[in-house]
């Protein structure tokens, strides 16, 4: 868990299949530690998470991780490849200081910022609007993640791309034509995403899963932070896992609502590939630290 070299600092190793070569001259850029023997078995990328900024080294398999890393540092390999990304809901940052808790997401370890939208009429709470999706933009690199809990989202599509959104997603409870609104999203060079409610059966959704880039399934009713997860939306989880895996969609599988480090397992293991979570983040001791923590589930 902690760097060889740097021994305060977190470290985690990820595995993801990759296909580029190996050059086996590569090293960790952090640590320096030469890596050998990269003539046998798969390509495997290994990326090295130090404080939150991704720092590239490859191996030709876990075993040829150098003894001293290995025994150092804890890994693992996802037999499914799949790399959990985590988008910190910045519903539960300090709102009177929004930049600084957006500017701050990046270099601790997220990969998203999941922007929650609402209305007062889709749900019963009112959140922010395109003019601070804009504002904020500038303090962070990191994709926006931009969650639409509002009725008619067709007329908002605009405001949100040239606010900086990168994944707008809709309610499919929400909104009338949902294919056409989807098609707009991508038209205005977009990613599409397509969210739905813990009553809201898979089948409601199945039928734009190929024009999509994010399901994200809600595991709390929507509206507030800080809920309960329920559990009894895990099948459902599985029902977008088993339907992407089948038809070989390249998309990401979201979860949205009550995520801790508990659930967020739980998730990751039904078949998600991004943890939206709240409250547990900004109210954690060390969000960087928790994270970390994420990444290996
Ligand atoms: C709920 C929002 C969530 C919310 C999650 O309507 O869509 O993104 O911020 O908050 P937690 O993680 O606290 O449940
Ligand atoms: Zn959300």
């Amino acid at each position: 868990m902690w760097c060889l070299r740097y021994p305060s600092l977190p470290v985690i190793v990820v595995l993801e299949k990759r296909s580029f070569s190996i050059d086996s001259k590569d090293e960790c850029s952090f640590c320096n530690i030469g890596i050998s023997d990269l003539s046998k078995g798969p390509p495997y990328a290994v990326g090295i998470l130090v404080l939150g900024s991704i720092i590239d080294a490859t191996f030709s398999s876990v075993e040829d991780l150098p003894s001293e890393m290995a025994e150092s540092l804890f890994y693992r390999r996802n037999d499914s490849h799949r790399m959990i990304k985590i988008a910190p809901s910045i519903l539960s940052a300090d709102f009177s200081r929004l930049g600084e808790e957006v500017r701050r997401l990046g270099p601790m370890g997220a990969d998203w910022v999941h922007v929650d939208v609402m209305d007062g009429n889709f749900v019963p709470n009112i959140t922010i609007g395109p003019g601070v999706v804009k504002a904020i933009r500038q303090y962070s690199d990191l994709p926006f993640d931009v969650h639409l809990m509002i009725l008619r989202p067709e007329e908002y599509l605009e405001r949100f791309a040239e606010a900086g959104a990168d994944f707008i997603t809709i309610h499919v409870e929400a909104c009338q034509g949902v294919g056409e609104t989807l098609q707009i999203i991508r038209d205005l060079g977009k990613r599409p995403g397509l969210s739905l409610n813990p009553s809201t059966p898979f089948s409601e959704v199945a039928p734009f899963m190929d024009n999509l880039d994010l399901l994200l399934i809600m595991t709390v009713n929507p509206g507030f932070g800080g809920q309960s997860f329920m559990h009894e939306v895990v099948p459902k989880i599985r029902e977008a896992r088993e339907h992407v895996d089948e038809n070989g969609l390249d998309m990401e599988i979201a979860i949205d609502g009550g995520i801790n480090a508990e659930t967020g397992k739980i998730a990751v293991e039904a078949g998600a590939t991004v943890l939206d979570a709240g409250s547990s983040l900004f109210g954690a001791e060390d969000m960087a630290a928790e994270m970390a923590k994420w990444k290996l589930f």
